[in-house]
């Protein structure tokens, strides 16, 4: 499984890449918000950085719409996917990018058929949203483990991003049940260096370091 970085923020973004860990980027309309710079410039910046796919979500409601800003988004840059809400207008979108071999992310996936029906409309990308189902008492690992197996048995190539994810468990489970990528907060992946072991180990050998016969 790989890592996508789920945020808008660019000093997060560079950190987290810092690392060597990131393959790609998601944002949504709620991630920009936050953000105080204009939507493009923002992705240009991003796209300079991190080679994998970085996700850009329309707005419009309208297939056509969807299109006209979709192509847009592409324009700025070879790794920009262009992110679809999962409704009929959005698949149509999906559809017309799969034929211009635009990539594509179809969002606010919450149920197995959904991420089928996106898959068949040549989606490249498909993102079961896990959070927004525990948040509701469903089990949204189940999800995204349905959607694998589906996947596999029809040898289907859409990738599946788990996204809304909350914490490191989510993480694990993921790739357990067959995610290809988890679109992980910031703050998730900091904590997923964490292991109270690592730190009392580096504290003894530096102790045993300091200590030794010949310095
Ligand atoms: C990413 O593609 C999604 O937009 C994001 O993970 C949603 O996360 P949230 O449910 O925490 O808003």
């Amino acid at each position: 499984m790989k890592f996508f970085i789920d945020t808008a923020n660019f000093e997060e973004i560079k950190e987290a890449h810092s690392w060597g860990i990131i393959s790609g980027v998601t944002t949504n309309p709620s991630l920009v918000a936050k953000e105080d710079v204009p939507f493009h410039d923002r992705l240009r910046e991003i796209t300079e950085l991190v080679d994998g796919s970085v996700s850009a979500e329309v707005i419009a409601l309208d297939a056509e719409g969807m299109i006209k800003e979709g192509r847009e988004l592409a324009a700025i840059a070879p790794n920009i996917t262009v992110k679809l809400p999962m409704t009929p207008e959005g698949l149509k979108a999906c559809s017309v990018f799969a034929k211009e071999g635009i990539k594509t992310n179809v969002t606010l996936i919450f149920s197995a058929n959904q991420a089928l029906l996106a898959a068949r409309a040549g989606a490249t990308y498909v993102s079961p949203f896990l959070g927004r189902l525990d948040d509701i008492g469903q089990d949204g690992m189940t999800l995204v483990s349905t959607i694998a197996d589906i996947f596999v048995h029809h040898n289907i190539k859409t990738e599946i991003i788990a996204a809304s994810i909350r914490n490191p468990l989510h993480i694990t489970d993921a790739a357990l049940h067959g995610a290809h990528i988890a679109t992980t907060p910031f703050n998730v992946l900091k904590q997923l260096f964490n292991h109270p072991l690592t730190d009392k180990g580096i504290e003894a050998f530096l102790a045993d370091w300091e200590g030794r016969k010949s310095k």
